[in-house]
């Protein structure tokens, strides 16, 4: 998995008592480096999970491949890529299993909660029993065989989400369209307003893929700024800018480091963190909202230009 992502994906393999291995990230897009990926893998390797960080998509094909030639499973966490595409394929179609979150800062909110989607039907069927306390027939597939009978073949626990969340979560995804392109048109203009702005780089955006822009990541340019990035974050607060800084890299996590891992397993991750701001975006904002913040960021780095 990428060091730079939100501490769950790593969390998750920990729930399940393996031991999570951090691949260092493309500068550009702080997407993981699939050629990374390659050299991890082990014979203790089970699993790659790949993230599509601030809502793009990661080289799904390649990871795959890999996946293919060492027998792994590839479980994308698309926790910021719900309505994203890759090769013209919607995210949900090209991993084993794809992970969503629908917590409310995500595209569609449930208050809480998350979909997984696969093809495979054994998957889907495990999947089903560990979020109903590792019981496969559920109460409905019980009352349509007249039967009381089930069995507890693994430990699963109570992963349900309630039906008023998912009555929520479904009326929401009739909005998805709509808030995709809203939050596709803002970053569109951020794209415009920060290209005559060399202190602030925005993350590229591949060609073969459209982001579902979950998040707007700018990278600070250091030749260009005599402020460091917690100077530009707070000249921007103090602007009234609700600027934000995704990732730590996982690792550095105090219950991490713990583990023994060590600053500067992942370089390229540790020197994008330090530059990284995440502007303010959301399908609710106005055109005058994302003009504030341009505004706001042009000033910040007119005053601290190098
Ligand atoms: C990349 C990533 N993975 C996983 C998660 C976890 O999602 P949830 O909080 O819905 O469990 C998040 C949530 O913010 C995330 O950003």
């Amino acid at each position: 998995m990428p060091a730079l992502s939100f501490v769950a994906t790593a969390n998750c393999v920990r729930y399940c008592g393996a031991t999570p291995v951090f691949a260092d990230v493309q500068a550009d897009t702080c997407l993981v480096d699939p050629a990374r990926i390659e050299s991890l893998v082990t014979e203790r390797t089970k699993a790659i999970l790949p993230v599509d960080y601030a809502g793009q998509p990661v080289d799904l094909d390649i990871i795959r491949d890999i996946a293919q030639r060492h027998s792994l499973v590839v479980i994308e966490d698309a926790a910021h890529a719900l309505g994203a595409t890759y090769r013209n394929r919607r995210i949900g179609s090209h991993a084993a299993m794809t992970v969503f979150s629908t917590h409310p800062v995500k595209h569609i909110a449930t208050g809480e909660g998350g979909v997984v989607t696969t093809d495979d039907d054994a998957l889907a069927t495990r999947l089903r029993a560990f979020r109903n306390h590792g019981i496969e027939v559920d109460a409905r597939e019980r009352e349509r065989r007249g039967d009381w009978v089930y069995d507890m073949g693994e430990l699963g626990y109570n992963y349900r989400m309630p039906d008023i969340l998912c009555a929520l979560g479904l009326s929401q995804l009739g909005k998805l369209d709509a808030w995709l392109e809203r939050r596709r048109d803002i970053a569109m203009r951020y794209d415009a307003a920060f290209r005559d702005v060399p202190a602030v780089m925005p993350l590229t955006q591949l060609p073969d893929r459209e982001s579902a822009w979950h998040l707007y990541v700018i990278r600070l340019n250091a030749e260009y700024l005599r402020a460091d990035r917690r100077q530009v974050f707070q000249a921007l607060r103090a602007e009234g800018i609700g600027v934000n800084v995704h990732y730590l890299p996982i690792y550095w996590h105090s219950y991490y480091r713990q583990m023994g891992y060590l600053k500067g397993l992942c370089p390229v991750a540790e020197a994008q963190y330090d530059r990284l701001i995440t502007l303010p975006l959301w399908a609710g904002m106005t055109d005058a909202d994302a003009g504030d913040v341009v505004q706001a960021l042009r000033k910040v780095v007119a005053a601290y230009a190098a």
